[in-house]
């Protein structure tokens, strides 16, 4: 059977890893495919490093928009990233009548909508399983494994620059900086770093799945973001004290009024399976009302980790390219005219437990005054630690775990708590998931 032809946008850390595994593996992959798949054109700003990558086993332009109007090409690969340039050239390949892989979530999780539904109207395939968590085949999961299930809840660590600084910072004691400069080096990192840092990076592949998860449109602006960077390494050895870790993850939820959406730096029961997982790797939970709460680990990041998830899509869109389009597996899961539009909450909404560090004047009442403000807006509290105060500083820090309560009503009384005479600066609050 004739070979499946394929062309390459953008041949830096993943594009190189795809071309490298696609090459070893080829026989194996074709045995599986049913037909060989091959990389006849790439495209790349750099030219000269492109022909040295791909050692003269194909042509090499430095114009994507000749790749994707050839019309030899049946499959296009976008790893070139952002939406600027990677937008249009996505949007012309499915106008072309290119089925598209790519991995590139910041592109989906602003315009997925836009692009899925041009690619149904034209009877195509936009693959993405490289843009959620690298190698792990979540998306297959999420859409197919787990097809049976009414999701109740996922919630990932799906950035693996992220959790490789908050893991070499929590063992080896390394500054935030220093570690961000070797998962640049490594290729972990995202060409804009603060994507990763500010959690960015993970809001984008949250949206996704939250998508997938429950049946609703892909709505990156209704997610709540906040980072890594203003995170402390003395709440981090707090939380270990209490038995908990703190990983920044992307949450999605169903409640009974809408979904919540977020990601943050959480505290994780230690004992927790994800609670351990270090270095760049990923993991997600997701609860099914029928299988339960089952984990998917992996490699998040990375040249050939990546490169395993871009190859496995070229073999799904290599079986089915000749399949009905009606009878391929939608694009989000869900039929597109079964999408329904359920609210994503506003943060104030969302239920969920917190850690707070109160900086404190020692003195006598001063627990007192802080509970007596929670148990005024009904918040009751899991655990405490209350730290000596250092010799000759009268201060010290309280640091209360609280059960779930609503966002707005801790807002409420830690407002209050900051009002206090005898509490000093701001009240650091981190939110916490059982993950039970
Ligand atoms: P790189 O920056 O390493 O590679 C991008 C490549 O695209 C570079 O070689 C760049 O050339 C080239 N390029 C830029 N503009 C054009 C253009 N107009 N036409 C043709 N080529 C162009 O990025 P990554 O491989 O790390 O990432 C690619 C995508 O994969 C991104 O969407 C990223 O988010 C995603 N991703 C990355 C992962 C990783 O671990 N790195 C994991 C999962 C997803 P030049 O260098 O000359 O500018
Ligand atoms: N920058 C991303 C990360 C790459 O660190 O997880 C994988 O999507």
């Amino acid at each position: 059977m004739k070979s499946i032809k394929v062309g390459l946008l953008g041949i830096g850390t993943v594009g190189s890893g795809t071309f490298n595994v696609l090459k070893r593996n080829r026989e194996e992959i074709m045995r599986r495919a049913g037909r060989a798949i091959e990389i006849t054109m790439v495209a790349d700003l750099n030219t000269e490093r492109a022909r040295e990558l791909t050692n003269g086993e194909c042509e090499v332009v430095n114009d994507a928009n000749l790749v994707i109007n050839n019309p030899d090409i049946d499959i296009v690969i976008e790893l070139i990233g952002g939406y600027g340039i990677a937008k249009d050239l996505v949007l012309k390949a499915i106008a072309n009548g290119k089925h598209v892989v790519t991995a590139n979530k910041a592109l989906l999780a602003l315009h997925g909508d836009a692009i899925f539904k041009a690619a149904q109207e034209k009877g195509v395939m936009v693959a993405f399983e490289a843009a959620v968590a690298g190698g792990i085949p979540i998306i297959k999961a999420l859409r197919e494994g787990l097809t049976a299930n009414r999701i109740e809840w996922l919630a990932g660590i799906i950035n693996g620059t992220t959790n490789f600084i908050l893991s070499e910072m929590r063992d080896k004691g390394l500054d935030f900086d220093v570690v961000l400069q070797e998962a640049q080096r490594l290729g972990y990192a995202e060409a804009d770093p603060t994507f990763d840092i500010e959690g960015i990076d993970a809001a984008h592949k949250v949206t996704l799945m939250a998508a997938i998860a429950f049946g609703i449109p892909v709505q990156f602006d209704k997610a709540y973001v906040e980072g890594i960077t203003k995170l402390q390494g003395i709440d981090i050895q707090y939380a270990e004290q209490l038995g908990y870790r703190i990983k920044l993850l992307g949450i999605a939820k169903r409640m009974p009024n809408g979904i919540e959406l977020r990601v943050h730096p959480t505290l994780i029961p230690a004992k927790r399976l994800i609670a351990n997982v270090e270095g760049a790797m990923n993991a997600v939970m997701v609860q099914g009302d029928a299988v339960g709460p089952t984990l998917y680990y992996g490699k998040g990041a990375g040249a050939e980790p990546t490169a395993s998830a871009v190859i496995a899509d070229l073999v799904d869109i290599t079986r089915l390219a000749t399949a009905d389009p009606e009878h391929r597996v939608p694009h989000l899961a869900f039929q597109p005219d079964a999408v329904h539009d359920t609210p994503i909450l506003p943060m104030g909404e969302i239920t969920t437990s917190y850690y707070l560090r109160i900086h404190v004047a020692d003195e006598a009442g001063v627990l007192a005054s802080i509970t007596s403000i929670l148990a005024d807006a009904g918040i009751s509290v899991g655990a405490m630690l209350q730290k000596e105060p250092v010799e000759g500083k009268p201060e010290t820090d309280i640091i209360i775990l609280t059960h779930q309560t609503l966002e707005k009503n801790i807002d409420a009384a830690i407002a209050r708590i900051e009002a206090l005479p005898t509490v000093r600066g701001k009240v650091v609050r981190i939110r916490s998931e059982e993950l039970a």
